[in-house]
């Protein structure tokens, strides 16, 4: 196994939790198997709960990211010896202290200093308080005792609420973690899919020439999804489509495929000194009822237990552009919970005229990943039919035997090296938030436009409405 970095430990605040479960712990073992983490590794599970390492483990499908869906014995026993739970109470000064001296001794033990990784696998709500303890215990400083190491501290979106309390939680947090030191995940980013859109513009100069409102008319970007909230009701009661998917993925999305190229498309500074250059010029288009749509899942009421809930589980928007590249182009987002189909993509229109048939570039982040283009030809045969057909890159058949990493193997490993290109900066969050400020405002004083829409349908654009 190879040596990959410095010696880390690996602290997951809520070890017992969904997203620990489904995605951390199994992207710990899979990156385990293949040989990519530190020689050097320690992971420590926390938990409220009374909760052994091996009850844990039995309520997880840790290899699920196998082709065969089942554990190498080797791997599995050295992912036993590296990995602990503890119990441990968040808002309890004295289990942070403990914490503290357990890293120690296995410093001592292991003759190492760790690289500490705070995982906070948690609802937001309850990040401030174990922010403010890390500081105020020291252990944000790394391992001092030996004067080197450094503390990451990973957190998962939303980052806020709103604007206001989107700049409150990062002042505090700025209190005790500088911004090199925070990884504010948002996991499409780390997406193998996403990461292409730069390396495809920048590598393809074919499109150069055309990216811009000469000959794009329009672009959208979509997260479409076959499941509703899957259980999660205190987390989506609290958040929305808006703040769920709109605020993080699809405006980072939408950054990527119309950021100007960064001078270089892998160094962090250039990336996210474009990005937030590109989302400065970002606004909502005038509001009204074709430029911003929210509807309901017609089974959420039911599901939340609250008849009276206006949280959106869909939402279209419409985002301007003011720049010399894309004033005039229209910048669709569209996302919704319970529809008929799955699928996130981002679909670039050309030709200026919108009656004409136009050629169109899609980006598949997910499913059946690839890239399309639908042409025009000539249908052969004596009359001058013109047909569309597709160009199709597909990732399954190009790359068949080389599976892509998950994306939270790809927030692990960059996390561990220190590289934040796929993680969203403090600026980005605040600007992505008064970005979609007003919309905020808008659904707060009236909920007359939530539409109603059919489960498993196309949501409320469709004619499946149930009001
Ligand atoms: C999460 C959202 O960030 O992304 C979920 O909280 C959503 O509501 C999920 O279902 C979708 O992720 P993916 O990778 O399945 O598209």
């Amino acid at each position: 196994m190879n040596n990959n970095g410095q010696p880390t430990a690996i602290i997951i605040f809520g070890v017992s939790g969904d997203l620990a479960g489904r995605k951390v712990l199994p992207s710990i073992y899979h990156l385990l198997k293949d040989g990519f983490l530190p020689s050097k590794l320690r992971v420590i599970g926390t938990t409220r709960q009374k909760l052994s390492k091996e009850d844990l483990l039995k309520t997880i499908e840790l290899c699920v990211l196998e082709t065969d869906k089942v554990c190498d014995p080797v791997v599995l026993k050295k992912f036993n010896s590296i990995f602990e739970v503890i119990n441990f109470d968040p808002s309890a000064k004295d289990d942070y202290e403990k914490l503290k001296k357990h890293l120690k001794e296995l410093e001592e033990r292991d003759k190492v200093c760790f690289n500490r990784l705070f995982y906070l696998s948690i609802p937001p709500q309850i990040y401030m308080p174990i922010v403010r303890s890390l500081g105020e215990s020291g252990l944000a400083k790394g391992c001092i005792e030996h004067q080197k190491g450094v503390s990451r501290l990973l957190v998962e979106k939303p980052f806020g609420y709103d604007l206001k309390s989107a700049k409150a939680l990062i002042k505090q947090t700025d209190k005790y973690f500088k911004e090199e030191q925070i990884f504010r995940i948002d996991h499409y980013l780390a997406k193998e899919t996403a990461q292409n859109i730069l390396t495809f513009r920048q590598r393809n100069p074919l499109f150069n020439d055309t990216w811009n409102n000469r000959q794009i008319r329009r672009i959208s970007v979509r997260a479409l999804e076959k499941i509703g909230i899957e259980g999660r009701v205190n987390f989506y009661e609290n958040v929305g489509a808006l703040r769920d998917l709109v605020q993080s993925h699809l405006l980072q999305l939408m950054a990527l495929t119309t950021m100007d190229l960064p001078s270089d498309i892998y160094s962090s500074k250039s990336i996210h000194q474009e990005k937030i250059r590109l989302l400065n010029s970002v606004s909502l288009q005038k509001l009204n009822k074709s430029s911003l749509i929210r509807g309901q899942y017609e089974s959420y009421k039911r599901e939340v237990g609250n008849p009276h809930t206006t949280t959106e589980t869909y939402v279209k928007l419409t985002l301007n552009i003011k720049s010399k590249r894309w004033s005039g182009v229209p910048i669709v987002l569209e996302t919704g919970k319970a529809l008929s189909k799955k699928m996130t993509t981002v679909t670039v229109e050309f030709s200026k005229d919108i009656d004409e048939k136009s050629n169109e570039l899609t980006i598949r982040i997910q499913p059946d990943e690839g890239i399309d283009i639908k042409l025009f030809v000539k249908k052969p045969g004596f009359d001058n039919q013109v047909q569309p057909v597709m160009m199709d890159f597909s990732y399954y058949q190009a790359f068949s035997n080389q599976a892509h990493p998950d994306a939270y193997e790809r927030v692990i490993i960059d996390a561990i090296r220190g590289d934040q290109s796929l993680f969203a900066s403090s600026r980005e969050v605040i600007r992505s938030w008064q970005i979609l400020q007003p919309v905020i405002d808008r659904w707060q004083n009236s909920s007359d436009d939530l539409v109603i829409y059919k489960n498993d349908s196309l949501g409320p654009i469709s004619q499946d409405l149930v009001n």
